[in-house]
């Protein structure tokens, strides 16, 4: 049984001192949540607020991590985040190839399974993100759209690396906007991604956790996670405030 993961993911979002509130919040209003039979907890946040998480969450429940990376190791890239220097600030996690990245920023399936191999040589846990647009949904291409978002990332992985991956299916179409996939359409989605995977690696396959994301809120949240091959959220909007983030963690046990 995979013990569920939920991650919040801030996005642009937050200032030292609204972070300061919000993660008291989350740390005071956990209880049984993170108990033996509960969820792991992370949040995702800008960079510049690494240390403030370092600072407020080490040796608690709530681990933290970063939104992007580069798939460089260092040197001359102004502007960028080496995954050693994320390491530095004991990020567990690091999002890689979230659709606002892969839309924005022009990231192709390639270069996210380069971050997501520059994550993994750090030690930590890239958060692999694969979704499909309306468009793509609407002309039937979703499982060759996630399915090749997937598959350019587990081609650079050997066997040990696989087993070390989280995914997070998040619908382009879901994200921001107020519309959830039902817990059936993830689902669908969610066991292809699980059979790829299966193809690849079959022990990786029952031990890696495939997240939702994409308006998962406390009122959606229990009847995603309970499909079977849904581990977790990856949740944005309702994770910028403590109540809707715990009664979303709340929800995963
Ligand atoms: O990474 C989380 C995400 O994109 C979903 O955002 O605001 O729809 O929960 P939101």
């Amino acid at each position: 049984m995979r013990r569920k993961l939920v991650v919040g993911n801030w996005k642009m979002n937050g200032s030292r001192a609204v972070n300061g509130a919000l993660l008291s919040g989350i740390t005071a209003g956990l209880d049984d949540a993170t108990g033996a039979t509960g969820a792991t907890l992370a949040v995702c946040v800008p960079a510049p607020y690494l240390a403030q998480c370092q600072a407020a969450l080490s040796g608690g429940p709530v681990g933290w991590g970063a939104q992007d990376v580069s798939a460089h190791a260092g040197g001359a890239y102004t502007g960028e985040v080496a995954a050693a220097m994320l390491a530095d600030f004991a990020c567990a996690y690091v999002i890689v190839g979230h659709s606002e990245r892969r839309a924005y920023h022009a990231e192709s399936n390639e270069l996210v399974a380069q971050k997501a191999v520059a994550v993994l040589a750090a030690g930590m846990t890239p958060i692999v993100c694969v979704g499909e647009t309306l468009a793509e949904r609407e002309a039937g291409q979703t499982f060759a759209v996630v399915a090749a978002q997937l598959d350019a990332v587990l081609a650079r992985l050997d066997d040990t690396d696989v087993a070390r991956l989280v995914l997070a299916y998040e619908p382009v179409w879901a994200i921001g906007t107020g519309k959830t996939a039902t817990p059936a359409m993830a689902q669908e989605v969610h066991a292809r991604l699980r059979e790829q995977l299966r193809q690849n690696n079959a022990a990786a396959a029952a031990t890696v956790h495939i997240l939702y994301g994409g308006s998962m809120k406390a009122d959606n949240a229990k009847q995603l996670m309970a499909e079977q091959d849904i581990d977790g959220g990856l949740i944005g909007g309702a994770a910028l405030t403590a109540a809707d983030f715990l009664a979303i963690v709340h929800a995963a046990n």
